[in-house]
This record gives structure tokens, C-alpha cells and sequence, in this order.
């Protein structure tokens, strides 16, 4: 299966279960738009899949891989942790320069300090944040943090993208730069990218398929011009229009 699943997806926070999903699966080089009101669970279906925590039950199938969730061990989910790339919406920098930021992931992956070089100036470059090599990350204004968190993501070359609302505290010139960029990588790299956005015409401008997620379940899941223009349930239609009151 050339396909990111998850099955059977529990996750309960104290006695209440905030995410119950029965499957859901991603085709490799699909870019798919999250959507849905604060507190659905968007969040912790991203950072379940980033293996970041542990659900009460599930399976998880990336490229070719199957494991299950609740039992993973660190060691066996770092190969898999490795193949993703995580961007949240606010980026955490290491006091350190700007190279040595982006270098991080490559320097853990052992690359050669050539390799690493021409790699983390590709990624600066792609960014267009190249000047800002050897400045310290924690000096950076916040739509430069974001881009570099991008290219601190990417300069690993992960088969699965996840964003978090990346763009939602940025000005319109670093989202359509942020944009951009992981329109470029999506294209040239097929990289499978899972986009979690409050941003409504950011989803339909981007994503090939869009997901509700309301009370912790998807609810739909369509083509984006299906998903804004003929929404099946509801829900979506009443949260498409502004109508649904969280
Ligand atoms: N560690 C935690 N402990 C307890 N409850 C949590 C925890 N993490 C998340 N929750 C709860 O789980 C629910 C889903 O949270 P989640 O962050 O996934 O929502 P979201 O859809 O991403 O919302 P938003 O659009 O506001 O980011 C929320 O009600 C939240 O309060
Ligand atoms: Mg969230």
C-alpha cells in the first residue's frame, strides 16, 4: 500500500474521548486540506500521526509500514518519525544560528558536513532566506521563524508533510511565500502533504481533497471543489458558511 492509513483511532484525554476515527487514508503525493471548529481534534490527529503521542487505540500505515500506536516504542517509531516532517503554528527555535537550526535533522541523520552544507543552502535558498544564515534563530522576526521551521522541515526530505496552521500568525507576503514553496516541494517532490488551516480559501487554493473534522470524527471528506461548492452534511455547510456556532 503506497498510502499513509490510520484505523481504528481512539484517543481519550482523561474520560473523554476526543478523536474516535475508524479510517481515514492519504495516497502518496495527495495534498490534503483539515478543516473544522477549535477544539474538533485536528491537532491531535496531526500529532498522533507524528507519533508524538500514544492513542488509546490505533493502527498506523506509512508507505508500507505497519505498526500499532498504542504499543510503539521510541526506537521503532523513529524510522517512521523520520520519514515525516512536522510544522506547527509557532515555530520553536534552538538558541543557535539560523544554519545550525536547520542543519539540526541532518547532523542526527549523520550527513556529511558537505552534504549537510549544500543541502540546509538549498532549503535557505528555497525559503529565500538565504542572508539569514548566520543569524541567531531567536532574533528572527516571526514570519522568518516560520519560513525557516519550513526549511528546517524540509531539508530532510520527508515523504509526509504535517502542518498545523503554519500560516495563521503570518502577514499575506510570508503565507504566499510559505505557500509557495510547499506548492514547489509538493510538485517536484510529490511529497504528501496534510495542511490543517482555519484559513478557508488557503485550503480550496491548495488541497486536492478537504476533510471536516467536527467532535472528534471526519465527517466528510471530498475533492475541494466538491468539498466548499456541494457539501454533503450539515455541518459543513452551516461551517462553510460561518453559520456553525462552536
Ligand atoms: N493534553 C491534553 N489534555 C487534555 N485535553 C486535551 C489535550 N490535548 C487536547 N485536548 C483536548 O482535545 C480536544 C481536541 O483538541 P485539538 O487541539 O486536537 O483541537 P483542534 O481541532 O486542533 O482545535 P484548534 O482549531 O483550536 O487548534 C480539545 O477539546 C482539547 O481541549
Ligand atoms: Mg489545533
Amino acid at each position: 500500500m503506497d498510502r499513509v492509513e490510520v484505523r481504528n483511532l481512539e484517543v481519550t484525554y482523561g474520560n473523554r474521548t476526543v478523536l474516535a476515527v475508524d479510517r481515514v487514508s492519504f495516497e502518496r503525493g495527495g495534498f490534503y486540506g483539515i478543516v473544522g471548529p477549535s477544539g474538533a481534534g485536528k491537532s491531535t490527529l496531526l500529532r498522533i500521526m507524528n507519533l508524538l503521542e500514544r492513542p488509546v487505540s490505533g493502527q498506523l500505515h506509512l508507505f508500507g509500514t505497519e505498526v500499532d500506536l498504542t504499543s510503539l516504542s521510541y526506537a521503532k517509531g523513529l524510522p517512521l518519525q523520520r520519514q515525516m516532517g512536522f510544522v506547527a503554528q509557532k515555530p520553536s527555535m534552538f538558541q543557535a544560528s539560523v544554519y545550525d537550526n536547520v542543519a539540526l535533522g541532518l547532523r542526527y541523520r549523520k550527513k556529511s558536513r558537505m552534504e549537510m552544507q549544500a543541502l540546509v543552502e538549498e532549503a535557505l535558498e528555497l525559503v529565500e532566506l538565504s542572508h539569514v544564515r548566520d543569524q541567531r534563530a531567536n532574533t528572527l522576526s516571526g514570519g522568518e521563524a516560520q519560513r525557516i521551521a519550513l526549511a528546517r522541515t524540509l531539508v530532510c526530505d520527508p515523504s509526509l508533510l504535517l502542518l498545523d496552521e503554519p500560516t495563521a500568525s503570518l502577514d499575506p507576503y510570508n503565507i504566499s511565500i510559505f505557500e509557495r514553496v510547499i506548492q514547489t516541494i509538493h510538485r517536484q517532490k510529490q511529497t504528501t502533504i496534510l495542511m490543517i488551516t482555519h484559513n478557508l480559501p488557503q485550503a480550496r487554493r491548495l488541497a486536492q481533497t478537504c476533510l471536516f473534522v467536527n467532535n472528534g470524527r471526519i465527517v466528510e471528506r471530498s475533492d475541494t471543489e466538491a468539498f466548499f461548492h456541494r457539501p454533503r452534511c450539515t455541518e459543513l455547510a452551516d461551517f462553510i458558511s460561518g453559520r456553525m456556532i462552536c
